[in-house]
């Protein structure tokens, strides 16, 4: 064989490995709900098998009990994500355009219906020590969690707050990407979000 088409063919492996990778089309929606209300029995199960014996019946039923809006696409995203985070032992989310500084618009995207949950991309950290400030609008009690892709947890409060600004620092000891999960019991409003 000619060494330029060698190359050719190399090139063509390489952009169709691309595409594939790119090929995941799932819902930020879909993948904030997956995140928070089924990550906490989901999480890190980075075993690389799955087994859908029971089918994807037995899966919806399953799954409504966590959330009730589960259409049939949305199931499908499920075991998209599932799949994902069992074979690459990653956190998935779409759409990373992550800012130091969430207004509240900005976080809408991140938030589960009844906005008891937020899973909100932080981006690649480097080594340091950050301050993550988050404004509220009512008194609550909530959960904070800074999680890296690879699940490892570098903060994990709970926060009694009134409106007024909180400071959490957390350090980061590895370069990575991270993200910031929020979960309260009742409806939590939030302002805006700085991390920096
Ligand atoms: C309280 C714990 C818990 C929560 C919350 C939970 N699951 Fe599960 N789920 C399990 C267990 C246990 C199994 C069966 C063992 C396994 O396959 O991992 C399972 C199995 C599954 C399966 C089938 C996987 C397989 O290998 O056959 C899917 C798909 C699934 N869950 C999706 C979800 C989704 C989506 C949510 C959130 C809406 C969710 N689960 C919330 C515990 C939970």
């Amino acid at each position: 064989m000619k060494k330029s088409n060698l190359y050719i063919i190399l090139f063509l492996m390489f952009t169709s490995f691309l595409v594939a990778k790119e090929n995941i089309s799932v819902s930020t929606l879909t993948a904030v709900k997956f995140n928070t209300v089924c990550a906490k029995c989901h999480e890190g199960q980075c075993s690389g098998r799955l087994s859908f014996d029971s089918g994807a019946k037995a899966a919806y039923s399953h799954i409504n009990r966590y959330t009730k809006t589960s259409s049939d696409d949305e199931v499908n995203e499920f075991f998209t994500i599932l799949k994902y985070m069992k074979k690459e032992c990653k956190i998935f989310l779409p759409n990373l355009k992550y800012k130091e500084n969430y207004s509240k618009k900005d976080i809408l995207p991140y938030e589960i219906p009844s906005k008891k949950a937020y899973f909100i991309p932080l981006g690649i950290l480097k080594i340091g020590i950050y301050t993550l400030k988050i404004n509220i609008e009512k008194f609550r009690q909530y959960k904070v969690e800074v999680i890296s892709e690879h699940f490892d947890m570098l903060l994990d409060k709970c926060v009694i707050s009134c409106s007024q600004k909180n400071d959490l620092s957390y350090l980061v000891k590895e370069k990575a990407n991270y993200y910031l999960r929020i979960q309260s019991k009742d409806k939590l409003i939030i302002n805006n979000i700085k991390n920096f």
